[in-house]
């Protein structure tokens, strides 16, 4: 997936989509490129590398110009190079494409275009070729943007920008695409934060819709429906709210947001879990679903239900089509994502048409939020670290409270969540820094880490093992405490290090595990809320009864930021990753 941000409009374009640009890295960071209006022909500066490096090699700040489309690429066809950066243009460089998503027949599309010269390694550039073909036969930028997009096949979309009009095009297929209508003009993005400093007047665009920019207004068409309906959106989120402000990093920030998140939805989001659990029959099955860290929140919503009697499972999306044959049409499935745009998720959808769906999902006008009968607002802000944190927490929180309300059995429930509450707020006390800090100074240099706990802490350790390795790159395996006697015992030595979550239900089993392994030499540091013999580093969690594994799944997201800065990583954009996977 990459980031697409454009303008057309009267003030000069650059530096809105330069700082637009920036805020979208957090979609991709392989390579920048943009293409903007000068003096009636196209110019291009592109390069791999981050945003600013490439602009310090071709600056721009000097120009003006009122239309450009600019894009950050994550590679998917293609090499990291100057060349498969994007734009890419066709045969005579006035018609600029920049694009997100995968174009599946590729092949037979190239095949159609003998006569074109192409330059690039990337699926992107035939849509250019594409639109040029249909040009050179007589047709309108426009008709040629339709009927080029109604020959792609996969999830695409793109924006254009042509000398041969005075438009920016922008054709929304899978991937998301808004528009935002600021005064002076109108904006076409990946996401609503990248131009909310200039407006939050918005339209979300369907599949399908083509948009033409133009300097003073904007038309929408649909290739599927012949009245699309749009409705302008004024979105609640401010600039502020979105902005890293005074941290050195959005994980930290958005790890630091978490107190008031769970305030926030012990004040004012149970009625919404409430209703959705009014939608669930609890003498049918759950299923749960997600990937990455939004599979690790669906296993323990799993896990929370089983505990209130509910049958329920947790599937890792890309196996909903093999589990689609156990299900009925009394069945719920929950699906969860911060994005809505995944792509495991997103192909996997219509092999669950009939079935009742709960979208848990953090992002307005997402494929997901739109496709679901229920939309369960994670309500937890945008996350700009490429690491989930608030929205993980978010969504575990949520989902348990689901499985109780679903249950009935609320009352059990919603003292723990407002103890919770209060508690959440002691994790971040200096002692704590103290403590894991000097727990990350060891990890630092580590190449492998174990993550242990049973029953609820083995999926804390699930998710806190991702955390390490996506932002300090080290290689870190959960597993159940029960299990580490049946082989992975061998691998202990007195350079293995283990982290062990114990909340109190299963501390003195777990204390056990980590007996063998301290007997072995093998270091242990525990996150628990009570200090333990084996333990050669302890760091302190706080009590919230169901919930005591949420301020321990905290404490690991600082301790994996902490060796990520260590590192000197940036967390915020680990190598090879990106925000929202829309490719399969
Ligand atoms: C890990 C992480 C990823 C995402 C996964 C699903 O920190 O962020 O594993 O959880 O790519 O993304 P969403 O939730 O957007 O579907």
């Amino acid at each position: 997936m990459c980031g697409i941000i454009g303008y057309n409009g009267t003030d000069n374009a650059i530096p809105y989509l330069v700082d637009g640009i920036e805020n979208l890295e957090y979609r991709g960071y392989d390579s920048f490129g943009c293409a903007f209006d000068s003096s009636g022909k196209i110019a291009i500066k592109k390069d791999a590398g981050r945003v600013k490096d490439v602009l310090s090699k071709y600056p721009i700040d000097q120009v003006y110009s009122n239309r450009g489309i600019f894009h950050t690429r994550w590679a998917t066809h293609g090499a990291v190079n100057r060349v498969n950066a994007h734009p890419l243009t066709d045969c005579t460089g006035e018609i600029a494409v920049v694009h997100n998503g995968i174009i599946e027949n590729l092949d037979e599309l190239k095949a159609m275009l003998k006569n074109h010269k192409f330059v690039s390694d990337t699926d992107t550039e035939v849509i250019s070729h594409l639109i040029e073909e249909e040009v050179s036969k007589g047709s309108s930028m426009e008709s040629a943007v339709k009927s080029t997009t109604a020959k792609l096949v996969g999830s695409s979309s793109f924006a254009v920008l042509s000398s041969r009009d005075n438009s920016v095009y922008a054709v929304k297929k899978g991937a998301p695409l808004v528009l935002g209508l600021a005064k002076s003009g109108t904006f076409v993005s990946s996401d609503v934060p990248s131009f909310l400093k200039y407006t939050n007047k918005v339209v979300f665009l369907h599949d399908g819709d083509v948009a033409v920019l133009k300097k003073n207004g904007y038309k929408i068409t649909n290739l599927y429906r012949k009245e699309p309906n749009h409705s302008v959106t004024m979105v609640k989120l401010s600039y502020e709210e979105v902005d890293k402000g005074r941290y050195h990093h959005y994980m930290i920030k958005e790890i630091l947001e978490q107190p008031a998140l769970i305030k926030k939805l012990l004040d004012s989001g149970l009625p919404d879990i409430k209703k959705a659990a009014g939608l669930i029959n609890p003498s049918a099955t759950v299923y749960l679903t997600g990937s990455g860290s939004s599979f690790y929140a669906a296993t323990v919503g799993a896990y929370m239900m089983v505990k209130n009697g509910i049958k329920a499972m947790a599937i890792q999306s890309q196996d909903i089509p093999l589990y689609r044959r156990l299900m009925s049409n009394k069945d719920t499935i929950i699906i969860v994502s911060q994005s809505g745009e995944t792509a495991d998720l997103i192909n996997s959808l219509d092999s669950i048409s009939g079935i009742k769906k709960i979208g848990l999902v953090n992002t307005k006008g997402s494929t997901l939020a739109n496709s679901v009968d229920y939309w369960l607002d994670m309500s937890a802000g945008q996350e700009r670290g490429v690491a989930a944190t608030k929205t993980f927490t978010t969504s575990a929180i949520m989902l348990t409270l689901l499985a109780y309300y679903t249950a009935g059995k609320e009352k059990d429930i919603l003292p723990d969540l407002r103890l919770l509450s209060l508690n959440v707020y002691n994790i971040f006390v200096p002692s704590l820094y103290a403590a894991v800090d000097k727990v990350a100074a060891k990890l630092k240099n580590k190449e492998n880490v174990f993550f242990i706990g049973r029953g609820i802490d083995y999926l804390s350790a699930l998710e806190a093992s991702l955390k390490l390795k996506e932002v300090a790159y080290i290689h870190a395996e959960a597993l159940d405490a029960a299990m580490f006697k049946h082989g992975p015992l061998a691998l202990v030595d007195r350079d293995l290090y283990v982290v062990s979550f114990m909340t109190k239900k299963n501390g003195p089993s777990t204390s056990n595990n980590i007996d063998e392994i301290k007997s072995r030499s093998g270091k242990i540091i525990g996150i628990s809320e009570e200090n333990d013999r084996a333990f050669d580093f302890f760091i302190r969690s706080q009590p919230a009864g169901a919930f005591s594994f949420i301020t321990q799944i905290i404490i690991s997201q600082l301790l994996a930021y902490k060796v990520s800065v260590l590192k000197k990583i940036d967390p915020d954009h680990p190598r090879n990753l990106a925000k929202s996977v829309t490719v399969k």
